[in-house]
């Protein structure tokens, strides 16, 4: 998807109540902020508006609180972290569009940043609904989203507030949206996707689009299982989607067909059960025993994956290569995060799980973009339009 959207540089923010969508959808433990990237790559936006005598108006979901009001899901945390990011008081609203929103964001002085509640709150949200939108909307002047891990939902304030509002993007939307668009535009060749996770169902947008553009592309994960049992090979109790095999035979076929390398595990790591302490043991196979499952790719495989990296211009990543997060099974993911961190191409991580991975493996800061966004990301590699940045203006 090619966009060209307007951006907080494309308007007049001075002494404007601005309206702005993050992303503030953070994994907390107790309380307390454990990953806070999302924080950090909404404060260009927030800061730029800040320089530039704007009134903030921050808004975002957290979790899925089901349209009520529930503390569990408040964005306090948020706006504590982020008042120390900026230095400044981020002032938290009680509300969304009720009194206390009104009443803060009517008294707010150039330059100040407040943040409304957990805009989930209200079930009208992810209805979309236009009222509700519209009060929303109503308590600005501009519209910016910057939310991009949320810009594949149609929700009110992530595409319905731009039907009442000015809407531009700000720097992280135009961030994800010019590398990933390059890549997928006008890659540095050779391109190479890396695919890995659970399922081969939540990735055949990815791999149908993807295949059109890559010179390769290499599988592992759970995913790989259903290719494994595609082709032939037992796979035991390892996930492997059965109504999917005709569906893996014609990819592997489509690549072939369009001379784009295709690259599967040729051994594994093998456990009895999905428990974090499992008994477990390498096969210098690809078929896999009765009673046992693949938890991560094996020696030979992870030999083979880092090798195919050398020389790729541009490597797009989405899925870890086993259950990255147990220890014992950690090893593919970690030597791919190595392999693509050290081999001086474009690197793109897609969101989520990878990025997790990536980040506590300690490889983040040697790749070119670690996305902000999961399931946005994801999207956006199939092709499909993201309703958040399509509602906003064009140049
Ligand atoms: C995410 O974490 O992927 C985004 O914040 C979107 O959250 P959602 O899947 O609950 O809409």
């Amino acid at each position: 998807m090619d966009y060209n959207k307007k951006s907080v540089e494309d308007i007049d923010v001075r002494g404007k109540k601005v309206l702005v969508r993050c992303d503030f959808n953070v994994p907390l433990k107790d309380g307390v902020i454990t990953d806070e990237n999302r924080i950090v790559g909404a404060l260009p936006t927030i800061e730029y508006l800040i320089k530039n005598h704007a009134k903030v108006i921050l808004c975002s979901h957290l979790g899925r609180p089901k349209g009520e009001f529930n503390m569990k899901y408040s964005l306090a945390p948020v706006a504590k972290r982020l008042s120390e990011k900026l230095n400044k008081e981020v002032v938290l609203a009680a509300d969304v569009i009720g009194e206390d929103a009104q009443a803060k964001a009517a008294a707010l002085k150039e330059g100040d940043v407040m943040l409304l509640e957990n805009v989930r709150f209200h079930a009208e949200e992810e209805k979309n609904d236009p009222e509700f939108s519209k009060k929303l909307a109503s308590l600005a002047e501009i519209y910016v989203n910057d939310a991009f891990g949320t810009a594949h939902r149609a929700h009110s304030s992530t595409a319905g507030v731009a039907d009442y509002l000015p809407a531009v993007c700000g720097y992280l939307i135009q961030k994800e949206i010019s590398i990933m668009g390059k890549a997928l535009a006008d890659p540095v060749r050779p391109f190479v996707a890396i695919l890995g996770g659970a399922k081969v169902s939540d990735k055949i947008g990815v791999i149908n689009n993807l295949i059109d553009k890559v010179d390769m592309l290499i599988i592992g994960g759970g995913m790989a299982y259903t290719f494994f049992r595609a082709m032939g090979s037992t796979t035991g109790t390892s996930i492997c989607e059965e109504d999917k095999l005709d569906l893996a035979r014609n990819l592997i076929e489509k690549a072939h067909e369009k001379g784009v390398a295709f690259i599967l595990p040729v051994d594994n790591i093998i456990g009895r059960e999905y428990k974090e302490d499992t008994t477990f043991m390498r096969i210098y196979s690809d078929s896999i025993p009765d009673g046992w499952m693949g938890l991560d790719i094996g020696e030979k495989t992870q030999e083979l994956f880092s090798k195919s990296l050398i020389g790729a211009g541009t490597i797009v990543w989405n899925g870890p290569m086993g259950v990255s997060e147990w220890e014992n099974f950690a090893g593919g993911t970690r030597t791919v995060a190595k392999a693509v961190a050290e081999s001086g191409a474009v690197s793109i991580i897609g969101g989520g799980d990878s990025a997790a991975a990536v980040e506590k493996l300690g490889f983040a800061d040697k790749m070119t973009h670690i996305s902000t966004g999961g399931g946005a990301s994801l999207e956006f590699l199939e092709g499909k339009e993201l309703p958040g940045i399509a509602c906003l203006l064009d140049k």
